[in-house]
């Protein structure tokens, strides 16, 4: 299905009025637990807080909790989806410092306005703060589910240093790190939402497995929009996933097809750090010789067809019908 552009905001605002009342107390209950004892700490938080972003995570968390909750999501729904929201927002403090980046949510980044220290431990102390308020729920599960994913997270993290520059990745490599820096933690998010409307384990885990496809197709997508967005338009640059020494999917698909001379020209890139001697247009236009963009679109929409044969198995409901349409969003989106 395509929405178009009008479609896609009219199907995105839809689904997000079925949440909006839950989502702002979330905005609440984020302000309200972004203050620390240290100014710098607290306005980090709010600088990102401020500085947008979708929501997607806090969303899915709720439409996940009133999905299995008769349409209700209660007090525990709204502090996890605070909670999730919290982590999120320290991954990318800390993201921006190990990838020096100078823009986040149409912002200078973090670590460009504070620095890499005070980052740092700012992300830290956001991690912690996640962790307190998932602890007042008392619920071993809980942390289980937010103390695994975070290892997972941070892995993911490591691995992808340890692969920065290289231009031998494959597409194992790469699906390893969608799953890891965007599934999981979308996987955990659904999950959070049924645990918190105390639905059975097997509810728990159908959500987990569509909100997992969800995330993987999320972020080939994001991959995708590396090359192919608009800058004003995502909040930050395009073309950076090369330019830091990431070689993605849609890349990794050209690079099998492509000619030693091309194959020289991302070598080029990677030893630069820059598109100074390779312009970027000539990155693209390589990626898209060998179809790298649509054979990771249609990776994408193999991820969101298995995401809606798994919400198919839900009864019919309002809530069920938005988590449908949540997946052309995600496949649709441009930034
Ligand atoms: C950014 O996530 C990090 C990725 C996993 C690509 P989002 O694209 O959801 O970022 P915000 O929260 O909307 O800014
Ligand atoms: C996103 O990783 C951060 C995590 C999910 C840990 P990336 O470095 O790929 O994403 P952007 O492009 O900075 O948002
Ligand atoms: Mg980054
Ligand atoms: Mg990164």
């Amino acid at each position: 299905m395509n929405l178009g552009k009008l479609g896609q905001a009219q199907a995105a605002r839809g689904i997000f009025d079925l949440v909006q009342n839950d989502l702002e107390q979330v905005e609440k209950k984020i302000s309200a637990e972004s203050v620390a004892s240290v100014d710098a700490v607290t306005a980090i938080g709010r600088y990102l807080q401020s500085a947008g972003g979708k929501r997607l995570r806090p969303a899915l968390l709720l439409m996940s909790a009133k999905l299995v909750g008769h349409g209700n999501a209660g007090p525990s729904a709204i502090q996890m989806a605070a909670v999730v929201e919290l982590l999120h927002a320290a991954t990318l403090v800390h993201d921006d410092v190990i990838d020096a980046a100078e823009t986040r949510r149409g912002r200078p980044s973090s670590n460009v306005k504070w620095g890499n220290h005070t980052c740092v431990l700012a992300g830290d102390w956001l991690y912690m703060q996640a962790f307190q308020i998932a602890l007042r729920e008392r619920n071993f599960l809980i942390l289980d589910l937010l103390i695994g994913l975070t290892q997972m997270m941070v892995e993911g993290e490591l691995l992808q240093l340890e692969r920065i520059g290289r231009i031998d990745i494959t597409e194992a490599d790469c699906m390893e790190l969608v799953d890891r820096k965007t599934a999981r933690l979308f996987s955990v998010c659904a999950r959070l939402g049924a645990v918190s409307a105390h639905s059975d384990a097997q509810a728990q885990e159908k959500l987990g497995e569509f909100a997992w496809n969800l995330g993987m197709a999320f972020q080939l997508i994001d991959d995708v929009l590396d090359f192919t967005a608009r800058e004003n338009v995502l909040g930050k640059p395009v073309g950076g996933d090369l330019r830091e020494g990431k070689v993605t999917l849609p890349l990794v698909y050209a690079l099998e097809s492509a000619t030693p001379a091309e194959r020289r020209l991302v070598e080029t890139v990677l030893e630069q750090r820059n598109y100074q001697r390779v312009p970027f247009a000539q990155i693209l236009a390589l990626v898209e010789r060998y179809d790298g963009i649509d054979r990771v679109r249609e990776r994408a929409q193999t991820f969101t067809e298995r995401a809606r044969q798994v919400m198919s198995e839900f009864p019919e409901s309002a809530y069920q019908r938005a988590l449908m349409a949540v997946t052309d969003l995600v496949t649709e989106r441009d930034h």
